[in-house]
């Protein structure tokens, strides 16, 4: 696929703080991997078991995207499906700009991995025969997201988290917020750290770092996303050179629950897998008019239909009805979607839910080959903080755990074949510094972090146009005045900087893409222009 390579021509500081790695606390690993969601944890798996990593986190090793996960992963597996058919689907979803041999990797790999998890212990749901029970999600051709009830994501990472917590060589440190990797001549040498007021600097060397810090769900202020989502480790790649990616395309999820004391809670799409339908306020089924596959179509489309819906009828939410399938039914396959909508008012066996779109996912991060190797030489990126390409335009419904399970375990591999060369570079202490002149300023982070995420949800959402996201620039870069030179003091302040440099990025691609493609539209430019645009935005970092 052709790339528009951008260089940021404004001056980046290297480093978020100064220091000196002399004066430091340090300790020496082969393999630091930042974030502990299903590709981190997954990733330690797949290392060999004399490799000595360590995971570190910016809060307790639970709190992170993939343990909310709903839905389930994507798998081949019926007698009628295929790789190929996967491959197909996710292609058409990703509107264009899929890299297919990335996605090969994906489809072709995922039944071993699924293999996998089964002889971890992951409780999958299974039919009478015991074969795992196979649903159906957004623009798939078949059933093939296998799940445990509504909360897969939580069943495979307490058990992928439990088996790691139990190997000698792997060493998990919780409150631990990356500030930066340490490079030296292009070249990756570990991790500095800081703990959660930020007074305690400490560097953790090794030739191989791997970022699975997560996606930037938190520049919305609208998100299925946890706190902890901020795209860090995005702006610590780019602050050290490395290439993003696809920033522009942000995924937003149709069907989240739309209640005044909770706009986060998503509503999965395996219940529309379940044949849940959209109806606009006033009661009428709409999705036919908008796509052969209706309440199943790509979540791009399914999200627009019901903001046009909502326009049309000048509410704030549509509904989705799933009253044809009796309680116990609900009960059993979505227990936990059934609870949460019964504690705020909705039995889901009689009730329509009021649901809206939300952010949900980023398919932009920092651009890696299908190995989950970046540009820089022993820095990796894999899940949702990495950008290979298999999401294209628009991810399909659940190929992100599959994501982060195959590549995980494609560098996991990597992490086996050179861990020779990886142990000859263990116990070199590079003597890295940095130090400039900082403003002593009071800032109140905590707004500015709220007025950024109204900012790219009122300007930078599911539909954009020149004049919205002209609007964003200009706010983003005021706030980016406001903070510049100004001495961070604790880690949210570094959020805060990390989030303004991956907003004004995701800003400044969605002006650049002049057509609509998957999760970007434009109504200023609302047709595909596949001559001049299918090609990926890529922001090369560095000074
Ligand atoms: C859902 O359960 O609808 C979310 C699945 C996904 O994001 O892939």
């Amino acid at each position: 696929m052709q790339k528009l390579i951008q260089k940021d021509t404004a001056r980046h500081d290297r480093y978020l703080i100064n220091f000196d790695t002399n004066y430091l606390p340090c300790e020496f690993y082969d393999v630091v991997i930042i974030g502990s969601g299903i590709a981190g944890v997954y990733t330690a798996l797949s290392a060999p078991r004399n490799a000595k990593i360590l995971i570190i986190t910016k809060e307790a090793i639970e709190i992170n995207n993939s343990v909310l996960a709903q839905g389930g992963i994507a798998v081949s597996l019926d007698q009628k499906d295929s790789p190929e058919l996967h491959f197909k689907d996710t292609l058409y979803a990703g509107a264009g700009l899929c890299d297919e041999t990335a996605v090969n990797a994906l489809v072709n790999e995922a039944a071993e991995n699924i293999a996998t998890l089964c002889l971890y212990g992951v409780n999958f749901d299974r039919d009478e025969d015991r074969r795992l029970s196979l649903t159906r999600e957004g623009a798939h051709s078949m059933n093939r997201i296998i799940h445990t009830g509504d909360a897969t994501g939580k069943e495979v990472c307490d058990t992928l988290v439990n088996a790691v917590s139990a190997l000698e060589n792997v060493t998990i440190k919780e409150q631990t917020f990356a500030v930066d990797i340490l490079t030296e001549d292009g070249e990756c040498k570990g991790v500095l750290t800081a703990n959660e007021d930020g007074t305690e600097l400490k560097t953790y060397y090794a030739p191989v770092v791997v970022c699975a810090s997560g996606g930037y769900g938190r520049l919305y202020s609208k998100t299925t996303n946890p706190e902890v989502a901020t795209g860090d480790g995005a702006a610590i790649a780019y602050r050290a050179g490395a290439e993003l990616m696809d920033l522009e395309f942000v995924q937003f999820h149709p069907t989240v629950l739309y209640h005044p004391d909770n706009q986060s809670f998503l509503i999965s799409e395996a219940v529309r897998g379940e044949g849940a339908l959209l109806r606009n306020s006033r009661g009428e089924l709409f999705m036919e008019k908008y796509h052969p596959m209706k309440e199943l179509a790509p979540r791009d489309v399914v999200s627009r239909a019901i903001i046009q819906e909502m326009q049309k009828t000048g509410s704030n939410h549509v509904f989705l009805d799933i009253t044809h399938r009796d309680k116990k039914f609900l009960e059993h396959r979505f227990p936990m979607i059934y609870k949460t909508c019964l504690s705020y008012g909705f039995d889901m066996s009689k009730d329509f839910i009021p649901v809206a779109p939300s952010q949900h996912y980023s398919m932009g991060g920092i651009r890696t080959d299908e190995w989950g190797r970046t540009n820089i030489r022993g820095f990796y990126a894999v899940g949702e903080a990495a950008c290979n390409g298999i999401h294209g335009a628009n991810r399909l419904a659940s190929n992100s755990l599959l994501e982060g399970l195959v590549f995980g375990r494609r560098i996991g591999l990597q992490i086996k074949e050179n861990l020779n060369q990886i142990k000859l570079r263990e116990g070199f202490k590079p003597i890295i510094s940095y130090k400039r002149e900082w403003i002593d300023k009071k800032i109140d982070v905590a707004s500015m972090i709220s007025r950024l995420q109204n900012v790219m949800n009122q300007n930078v959402g599911i539909i954009r146009s020149k004049e919205s996201l002209c609007a964003a620039i200009d706010e983003i870069e005021e706030m980016k005045k406001e903070v510049d030179g100004v001495k961070v003091v604790h880690t949210q302040f570094m959020e805060l900087k990390n989030m303004l440099t991956l907003s004004s990025m995701v800003v400044k691609a969605a002006l650049m893409r002049e057509e609509s493609r998957g999760a970007h539209f434009r109504s200023d430019f609302p047709a595909t222009d596949d001559k001049n645009w299918r090609k990926n935005i890529v922001f090369v970092g560095g000074n």
